[in-house]
């Protein structure tokens, strides 16, 4: 369905207390729960390893959208497949068999997405659609929370010509807020990730104030 969904992620929730901003997040109207993975690797940052993300399983109802930013990948995507991911997303620029990953993701039997980093054409994903049950497109370089939006309209476009009337969501991720989510929405995004501008001026003491967000964006 064309409904817009969004996807608050947690890398800008309260590192201290992930179980209370996840169910937070959920009762203020969050369709998915954006898991952002990082080995300091392919990105300059570290986060959550599968027994952080399976922790995190316990507390979300709705659906874990896993984000691997790290390479290799194959290695671990059993680990995250174990841990509760409901679909698990790969780089395509993480290695040279995004083919075979996709495929070794579908195997686990959860959903598969390839991500594309700013500087990577939509066609590098051209040959994979029918494997992908969602492209994510970075709107900004991974790594980060907060940093400033890089337009991708035109990718989105393209991609949603690419897609045709395959089943597959294209996602968005990296400084969504109420001003850059209309035009990518135009352009055929159907998924929004937001971290910021889900968390600010919240917490788990205000969480009325993630409902305004997820509302405004
Ligand atoms: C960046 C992550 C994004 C990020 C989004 O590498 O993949 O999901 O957390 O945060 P905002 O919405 O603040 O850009
Ligand atoms: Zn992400």
């Amino acid at each position: 369905d064309r409904r817009i969904k969004i996807a608050p992620s947690i890398l800008s929730a309260d590192f201290a207390d992930f179980g209370r901003e996840i169910r937070a997040i959920e009762d203020q109207g969050a369709d998915w729960v954006h898991v952002d993975v990082m080995d300091g690797h392919f990105v300059p940052n570290l986060t959550f390893g599968p027994p952080a993300v399976k922790a995190f399983r316990k507390h979300v109802k709705t659906f874990m959208d896993v984000h691997l930013m790290i390479a290799p990948v194959d290695p671990f995507i059993e680990a995250y497949a174990e841990a509760g991911a409901d679909l698990i997303t790969a780089h395509v620029e993480a290695g040279p068999h995004i083919h075979r990953t996709l495929q070794a993701i579908r195997a686990t039997g959860k959903k598969a997405g390839v991500a594309l980093n700013p500087g990577t054409p939509a066609e590098a994903i051209e040959h994979v659609l029918d494997l992908a049950d969602l492209v994510c497109v970075m709107t900004v370089n991974p790594g980060f929370g907060g940093q400033k939006f890089i337009d991708m309209t035109g990718k989105v476009r393209k991609l949603r010509q690419m897609i045709g009337d395959r089943p597959v969501h294209i996602e968005i991720d990296g400084g969504v807020d109420p001003v850059t989510a209309p035009l990518l929405v135009a352009a055929g995004a159907d998924v929004l990730v937001a971290g910021s501008a889900v968390f600010r001026g919240g917490s788990v003491a205000n969480p009325e104030a993630y409902g305004d967000n997820i509302r405004a964006i």
